[in-house]
């Protein structure tokens, strides 16, 4: 698979003196899945702000499809049609009265046809299960749906890279599954996406690639698959190993379970229990 983005040994400093990124490198291959895994402060928002230009490195430099970055106005609109930016907090990226008005904002700047704009946005709407959403104002959503609209006005401007910082942080269960079901489909479809999360969990369950953070640099990459054998990796990223290994080793031992298929998430060790017993 082709490197689709590359981060060299970036380097940011904020204002105040605080370290963002400190020679942080890492590479994502095209139509892959990957997590950047990190506690709060180790950087995952000021990463993701450098791979769609909104911050510069001090240091160090970005390609997007084998091209350098170029910072120009011009470049940045170019870079930002083909990779879309999902912030943290919805309220931070909306502005319309209406869903469809808001998801419509980016295609209309790009100054597409209204017929063009309409299946656009109706065809991002349903991606992400809100179509009958339409025409409802966006400040009656809820915060699960105000995130999948986020995501829908990203989509629209049919990105190849989509980055999604921290999606899960303050969803309940049931949002978390909904919107585990929209990114499993986006990336059934092939577009590469890169999201940022501080649930190991999560990301051993979701991903095909890890990027471990700490303190502005990325520590270590893996695909999810080597995750049980990173222990030492994750603790200096201050993250424990997933419950579902330790709980699958322990059923293993006991004969309970073989080793491998290794689970990734409880439901599957829980499948994978419920069918040993019921050959
Ligand atoms: N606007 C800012 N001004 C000063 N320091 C900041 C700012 N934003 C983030 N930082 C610092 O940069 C480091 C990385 O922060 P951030 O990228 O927000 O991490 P994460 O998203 O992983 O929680 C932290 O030490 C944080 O305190
Ligand atoms: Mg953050």
């Amino acid at each position: 698979m082709s490197l689709l983005l590359e981060a060299h040994s970036l380097d940011y400093r904020y204002a105040d003196g605080s370290i963002g990124l400190d020679d942080c490198s890492l590479v994502v291959r095209r139509g892959s899945r990957n997590a950047v895994l990190g506690t709060n402060g180790s950087g995952k928002t000021t990463l993701f702000q450098h791979f769609n230009g909104l911050l510069k490195p001090s240091a160090g430099h970005l390609t997007f499809d084998g091209a350098r970055f170029d910072t120009s106005r011009a470049g940045l609109n170019a870079l930002r049609r083909r990779v879309g930016l999902v912030f943290q907090n919805p309220d931070r990226q909306l502005f319309s009265a209406s869903v469809f008005e808001d998801v419509s904002f980016g295609p209309l700047n790009l100054g597409l046809d209204a017929a063009t704009v309409r299946r656009r946005v109706t065809a991002a709407l349903a991606a992400v299960g809100m179509a009958a959403q339409a025409e409802r104002p966006v400040h009656h959503l809820s915060f699960g749906q105000k995130k999948r609209v986020c995501i829908a006005g990203v989509l629209a401007m049919q990105p190849e890279l989509l980055l999604l910082d921290e999606p899960m942080a303050g969803l309940d269960a049931a949002m978390q599954d909904e919107l585990l079901k929209v990114l499993d489909d986006l990336a059934a479809s092939g577009i590469t996406i890169v999201l940022s999360t501080h649930d190991v969990d999560f990301a051993y369950r979701w991903a095909d690639h890890i990027h471990l953070l700490a303190a502005g640099r990325c520590i270590a990459a893996f695909p999810s698959a080597e995750l049980p054998d990173r222990k030492a990796a994750l603790q200096e990223a201050g993250q424990p190993l997933p419950a579902v290994i330790e709980l699958h080793r322990t059923l293993a031992a006991r004969g309970l379970l073989p080793l491998q298929p290794a689970p990734r998430s409880l439901k599957a060790l829980l499948l994978a229990l419920s069918s040993e017993e019921s050959p």
